[in-house]
């Protein structure tokens, strides 16, 4: 018996509808969100920012100067601190201002 966990997302357009960012872009923030360092910010965060059971929480609506925050004191983190432009550190925050803005729906079941 194995458990899978799945997210579905509730109301999620596509992401190029939403190009009216102003500073930044939300798809590229998405590109990066996926990619920086060779893992993304997925590899602790999860797919959709939701935390959930990974290294870092939900950032799911968190804010520019979180991730400075973060970038700067948490450990983990650091690490990501010189592949980060301020243009991608704006996508970024744009992206889960996003992220925020949906409803994330999480399940679990069971694969005989
Ligand atoms: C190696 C694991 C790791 C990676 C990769 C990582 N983070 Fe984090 N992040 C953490 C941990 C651990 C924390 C502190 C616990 C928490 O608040 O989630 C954190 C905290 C944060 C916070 C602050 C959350 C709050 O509540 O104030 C934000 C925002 C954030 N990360 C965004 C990002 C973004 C954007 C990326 C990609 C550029 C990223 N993180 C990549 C591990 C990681």
């Amino acid at each position: 018996m194995m458990l899978k966990r799945s997210f579905m997302l509730v109301g999620m357009f596509s992401v190029s509808l939403f190009s009216y960012a102003s500073e930044g872009s939300i798809s590229a923030g998405e590109s990066t969100f996926r990619t920086v360092g060779g893992y993304g910010c997925i590899a602790c965060h999860g797919l959709y920012g939701q935390g959930g059971g990974n290294v870092g929480g939900n950032i799911r609506g968190n804010s520019l100067n979180d991730l400075k925050y973060s970038l700067e004191h948490e450990q983990t983190m650091k690490l990501l601190g010189d592949a980060l432009s301020e243009q991608d550190k704006i996508n970024l925050a744009e992206y889960m201002e996003y992220l925020g803005t949906f409803q994330l729906v999480d399940w679990m079941y069971v694969v005989a």
